[in-house]
């Protein structure tokens, strides 16, 4: 299982804005295994949307990459042509949007922009096109396909939007699907039932799942392995147990106190994580959690920030102070 499928190496990215760069994405490195999900998550802002959309190369102006590679197979697709670029796209790595709503077309049927991606991409008939098309919507959880297919992005509910999202990222098969926030605009209903046809698809069809998503809980039923964000940087990546029951980076461990507990009677308010995250334009060369850290010791303050260490096997965090296990308990089990 230690297969990879897609490689992220030394990645940066940053928004040229005219009040200055904001660096979105800093040196990260992932790796994603095949048939595995791989989770993302961190604060808003921390630059979760950047890398999907950077590892696409569909960063919007003034975004661009300024470093790094994404091996998809082997191959440095962001060396590829750009022709080479949109047919690998959707076929190969498909991407479901932060926002579902804005990225349908509403001047479309739901059907014909299901059809749209399988024509451009597969030599079928219209007839095929649209027997897959109701197919893929069914897949996903869409009981009557083809009502669904007559209808326009404003009939639509959050939730089935959101399936019809998916049900285009997912119509060619693709060998890894970008989920960024599948979930997060859905009650919690239709979010579990959503994510239960996800991973159902994995199991089905063996994608390899790079999800972005700020709910622990989310990602705590989804994920494999999870990377944590902070201010553009991978500050923790381990497996999502470990990483959930012993974080060891301290902003790890006040993410996971910090979040709301449905299971536990709340009897004191909920630690929020005090300070605020950096302006990403005025980074400097120190730890960027270090304002904000309570485990700050003299060499925090005086060395330039930590890089990412493997603390045990596949452990691994950016901290020169990290957490030890008999503090770290966060309650998840
Ligand atoms: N269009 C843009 N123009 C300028 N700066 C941008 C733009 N989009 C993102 N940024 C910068 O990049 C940073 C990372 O943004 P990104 O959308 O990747 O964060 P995120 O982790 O996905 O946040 P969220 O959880 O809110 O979706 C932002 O804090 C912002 O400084
Ligand atoms: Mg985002």
């Amino acid at each position: 299982m230690d297969d990879p499928i897609l490689r992220i190496e030394g990645l940066s990215a940053q928004f040229d804005t005219p009040e200055g760069a904001a660096k979105a994405v800093r040196d990260v490195s992932l790796t994603l295994r095949r048939g595995t999900t791989l989770a993302l998550t961190g604060e808003s802002g921390a630059g979760k949307t950047s890398i999907g959309l950077a590892l696409l190369n569909l960063l919007p102006y003034p975004g661009r990459i300024t470093a790094g590679r994404v091996l998809f197979n082997g191959t440095d697709i962001l060396a590829l042509p750009p022709e080479e670029m949109r047919q690998l796209r959707g076929r190969e790595i498909a991407m479901v949007f932060q926002d579902p709503v804005t990225s349908l077309n509403p001047v479309l049927s739901v059907g014909a922009q299901v059809e749209e991606i399988i024509t451009a991409h597969l030599p079928v008939t219209k007839r095929e096109a649209r027997d897959r098309s109701l197919k893929v919507l069914a897949q996903m959880g869409l009981p009557e396909p083809q009502e669904v297919a007559r209808s326009y992005p404003f009939h639509l509910s959050g939730g089935m939007a959101q399936r019809v999202m998916i049900a285009i990222a997912t119509a060619l098969n693709p060998k890894v699907l970008i989920a960024d926030e599948p979930t997060s605009a859905l009650d919690v209903t239709v979010q579990a039932a959503i994510l239960d046809d996800l991973r159902q698809l994995q199991r089905l069809s063996g994608t390899s799942i790079l999800l972005i998503s700020h709910d622990l809980g989310v990602v705590a039923q989804m994920a494999d392995e999870v990377a944590v964000m902070y201010a553009g940087s991978i500050v923790e990546f381990g497996d999502v147990r470990t990483v959930f029951q012993r974080p060891r980076h301290p902003y790890t461990w006040a993410l996971l106190r910090s979040r709301p507990r449905w299971d536990r009677e709340q009897t004191r308010p909920l630690p929020a994580i005090r300070g605020s995250p950096p302006n990403l334009m005025e980074l400097s060369a120190e730890c960027p959690y270090l304002p904000r850290c309570p485990k700050a010791t003299s060499v925090c303050r005086t060395q330039p920030a930590p890089a990412l260490a493997e603390l045990e096997p596949g452990h691994s965090a950016a901290c020169y102070n990290p957490i030890y296990a008999s503090e770290a308990d966060t309650g998840f089990d």
